[in-house]
């Protein structure tokens, strides 16, 4: 959180959108620590129901949708100046036709803050071996930005990539 916070800045309203938002607790981070103007999105509907119980007054919105096939003219904004995708990308099957959605919900000048395991960084014989990504998946996610910001954090990596 503290190294997402760095590299995104505060959010004075502007949009942010957390892909894959779970119990939703970044999109709150998000919305009340940055101040950003937040939408979660998940396709799990009791995710969606997980994240919407806890709030209590002026919180993110929350969308239950697919990212990978869903309406995205159905979101509230048309476009985000930060995009937030924490331990998601792993799950996504077409990853280039996920990316190229996510560009185009990003504006100009925004951030797509990703938050992923790597694969082989576990002990060879513990379990969870297949939740990392592969090298060519980590080239997919980092080729075609303007800038690229890597931070390694044990098993994970975050990026900050910029169009
Ligand atoms: C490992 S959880 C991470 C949750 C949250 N981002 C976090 O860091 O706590 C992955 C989440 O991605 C959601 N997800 C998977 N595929 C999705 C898709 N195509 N569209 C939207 N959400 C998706 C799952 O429902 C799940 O809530």
């Amino acid at each position: 959180m503290r190294l997402m916070d760095e590299h995104l800045g505060p959010g004075r309203g502007r949009p942010a959108l957390d892909v894959g938002c779970g119990d939703g607790a970044l999109a709150r981070h998000l919305h009340h620590e940055l101040g950003y103007r937040t939408t979660g999105i998940d396709i799990s509907p009791s995710a969606i129901a997980l994240a919407a119980g806890h709030n209590s007054g002026p919180g993110p919105a929350w969308r239950c949708a697919d990212i990978a096939t869903g309406d995205l003219t159905a979101l509230p904004e048309p476009a985000y100046a930060v995009i937030t995708c924490r331990l998601v990308y792993r799950w996504m099957d077409d990853k280039r036709a996920f990316l190229n959605r996510v560009r185009h919900l990003l504006a100009p000048g925004g951030i797509f803050w990703v938050v992923t395991e790597i694969t082989g960084r576990r002990p060879a014989t513990g379990p969870l071996q297949d939740l990392g990504i592969t090298p060519a998946q980590a080239e997919l996610l980092t080729a075609g930005w303007s800038a690229v910001h890597t931070s390694d954090l044990d098993v994970l990596c975050c990026y900050a990539l910029r169009p």
